[in-house]
């Protein structure tokens, strides 16, 4: 989950790109961001990737605090990501198939799996035919499929991307948006900046919108109401008895009373009676693991900790091996993200 508490940004340049933003974005989640130039769309997902460090409050993804979040953990973050950039960022020496294999390689992907997944990846993109090419071959649309491209190959938890369909024709954009979709459908947040109203409007996702740094429309918050709308709507309707059995539990000394309230407060009390006896959820194998493995963690600086949290297995053994391997990755990671700068 991805979660937003009263989160400003200000440039040293001191403007103002980002006034207390609050939000959570959950797991599985599909969510347009739209508003004018300069409103603050990419600075908002450059906050979540920790590109740029945020002035105040707090960011949570997936547990991780981002003012907390040093320098050498990014790629810890980053490796959960897959992220089109606004201006693609391509490694301009390799060919197209190297640019998404090397994202590959650099999770520690082997190259008989690198070799059938990039062309994989890249025919899904359409770009079968241009594997071969280096960068400045490409026209502008080609070059943000490539950054699409890399940006799936890893099959990262989250993909941000910044106005993917900003250099494409209405056809290829919505391709895009659908392949994005289905992605979706498999459990990936996607999170995407776009000018494109009519495709928002056809997709009816969620939409926030940010004009001036500020949040000024989320539907989710609309749909809430929405929500709220259906149930005052069935307050004239008979409340049965199968509805108002929660409510018994509430008051079970005075069963009568409740039952001589208004419809309308059944109804409510009817709902939260809903909420509070909903059963609490199994604890997942990987929930228990980071209890089983709390003493050994103790040893461990507290910033490592937290990254155990995410790769925590049942097995202490493993947990080293864990800890070599997350080294090594991040040193690879690093050297990516020193190229990645190089071509700032
Ligand atoms: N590195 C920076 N240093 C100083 N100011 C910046 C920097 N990056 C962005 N800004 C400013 O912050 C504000 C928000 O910029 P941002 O790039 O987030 O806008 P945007 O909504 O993505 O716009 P666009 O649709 O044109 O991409 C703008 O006023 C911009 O000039
Ligand atoms: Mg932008």
């Amino acid at each position: 989950m991805i979660e937003f508490k009263n989160v400003s940004k200000d440039y040293p340049s001191g403007t103002h790109a980002l006034h207390n933003i609050n939000l959570k974005i959950n797991n599985g989640d599909f969510v347009f961001i739209v508003g004018s130039s300069g409103a603050g769309k990419s600075t908002f997902l450059k906050l979540i990737m920790a590109e740029e460090k945020l002035t105040k409050g707090e960011i949570v993804v997936d547990g991780i605090r981002m003012s907390k979040l040093k320098r050498r953990k990014v790629p810890f973050l980053r490796r959960k990501m897959g992220i089109v950039f606004q201006d693609f960022r391509l490694i301009e020496k390799m060919t197209v198939y190297d640019n998404v294999a090397f994202a590959m390689r650099c999770v520690g992907a082997s190259n008989k799996t690198i070799k059938t997944r990039v062309p994989y990846i890249l025919k899904l993109v359409g770009l079968g035919s241009k594997i071969k090419s280096k960068p400045n071959q490409l026209s502008g649309g080609e070059q943000q499929r490539v950054s699409l491209a890399r940006a799936l190959v890893n099959n990262p938890e989250i993909i941000i991307a910044d106005e993917p369909t900003g250099n494409v024709d209405p056809e290829m954009s919505h391709e895009i948006i659908d392949l994005l979709s289905e992605i979706n459908k498999q459990g990936t947040t996607i999170i995407i900046v776009t000018h494109e109203h009519d495709l928002v409007k056809e997709f009816g996702k969620r939409v926030i919108e940010i004009h001036k740094g500020k949040i000024i429309h989320d539907t989710k918050l609309e749909r809430k109401s929405a929500e709220d709308i259906e149930l005052m709507s069935s307050y004239d309707q008979e409340i049965s008895d199968d509805e108002l059995s929660p409510l018994l539990k509430i008051d079970q000394e005075s069963p009568e009373e409740v039952q001589e309230l208004p419809v309308q407060k059944l109804r409510m009390l009817n709902k939260m009676a809903e909420e509070q006896t909903e059963p609490e959820k199994p604890k997942t194998k990987v929930e228990k693991a980071v209890e089983n493995i709390d003493k050994i963690v103790e040893e461990i600086e507290t910033d490592d900790r937290e990254d155990l949290i995410h790769t925590v297995t049942l097995d202490p053994a493993k947990i080293k091996r864990i800890i070599a391997a997350d080294r090594e990755k991040k040193e690879k990671d690093a050297q990516v993200d020193s190229v990645i700068d190089s071509l700032r």
